[in-house]
């Protein structure tokens, strides 16, 4: 069995049960160390093969698959596997080869975020849409037809941007562009390293973006969020749900007046 397991935000106990299991029974592990925490493989035994792929192609990844064909393999990969992991094409090897594998999902760098700011992302009155996306940059071709950080701009909500904070000046630009629902005083914030020792969370606007990251020295491995629904401090809240309002019936109990 191949495991494409999340390995969390980095944290080495945000993983869940099923990927700590995994981890532990796993004869061999391959690890994005770009991204992925060491002490994250604390969960591995101690005769695990462990190989770390920052260095290596797909074509060397999926040489390790086809070469331990009745291993439990984990490849590990940076937060919840769903969002740019790079999973799609390992998959597509599995099946072209009959290998049986699962996903096993993480908590992603976008939830860690939030936690550690202490927010809703999906705040009733304000926004109750989140996109996730990113700038293009060198990747542009990973992006389809009008599938354009300028585009959700227009269209508000709450922005997470992954792999967007090396082009600081780009980045807000876009987010200020034509059109754009969000102006310069809009919140912001930029979560740097979450649940790693040396997280670094800050609050600022859409207008400060650029400066922030250029002062901060920030380029990777690094969350930008944007949006009306980060205003509130904590504590603090502007809307309610309508699920807890005594007004509101639902399928579990009747309204009140
Ligand atoms: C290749 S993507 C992987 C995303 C991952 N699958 C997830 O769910 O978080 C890498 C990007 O995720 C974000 N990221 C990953 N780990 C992070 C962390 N600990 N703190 C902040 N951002 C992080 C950054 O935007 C980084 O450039």
């Amino acid at each position: 069995m191949i495991s494409f397991v999340g390995a969390g935000p980095g944290a080495a106990d945000l993983l869940t049960f099923r990927a700590a299991d995994r981890l532990a029974k796993a004869d061999v592990v391959l690890w994005a160390g770009s991204l992925v925490s060491p002490d994250v493989l604390d969960h591995c035994r101690a005769g695990a093969l462990r190989l770390d792929t920052k260095e290596m192609t797909l074509e060397q990844v999926v040489e390790v698959f086809a070469a331990h064909s009745d291993a439990a393999i984990v490849r590990l990969h940076s937060g919840d596997p769903a969002w740019y992991s790079a999973i799609g094409e390992q998959i597509a090897w599995c099946v072209a080869n009959d290998r049986p594998f699962e996903v096993v999902p993480g908590v992603s760098s976008v939830s860690a975020a939030a936690a550690a700011l202490g927010v809703e992302l999906t705040v009733p009155g304000v926004s109750q849409t989140v996109v996730l996306s990113r700038l293009a940059k060198r990747t542009a071709k990973s992006l389809g037809p009008g599938d354009d950080l300028a585009a959700y701009a227009a269209q508000g909500g709450l922005l997470a941007l992954f792999l967007s904070a090396g082009d600081p000046a780009r980045l807000q630009a876009t987010l200020l562009g034509p059109g754009s629902a969000y102006h310069t005083g809009t919140p912001a914030a930029i979560v740097h390293r979450v649940s790693r020792p040396d997280e670094q969370l800050i609050r600022t606007t859409v207008g400060e973006i650029a400066d922030t990251l250029t002062a901060h020295d920030i380029r990777t491995t690094a969350l930008v969020l944007v949006g009306d629904a980060l205003a509130p401090a904590a504590g603090t809240c502007v809307g309610r749900s309508h699920v807890y309002d005594p007004a509101f019936a639902t399928a579990y109990r009747d309204a009140t007046s």
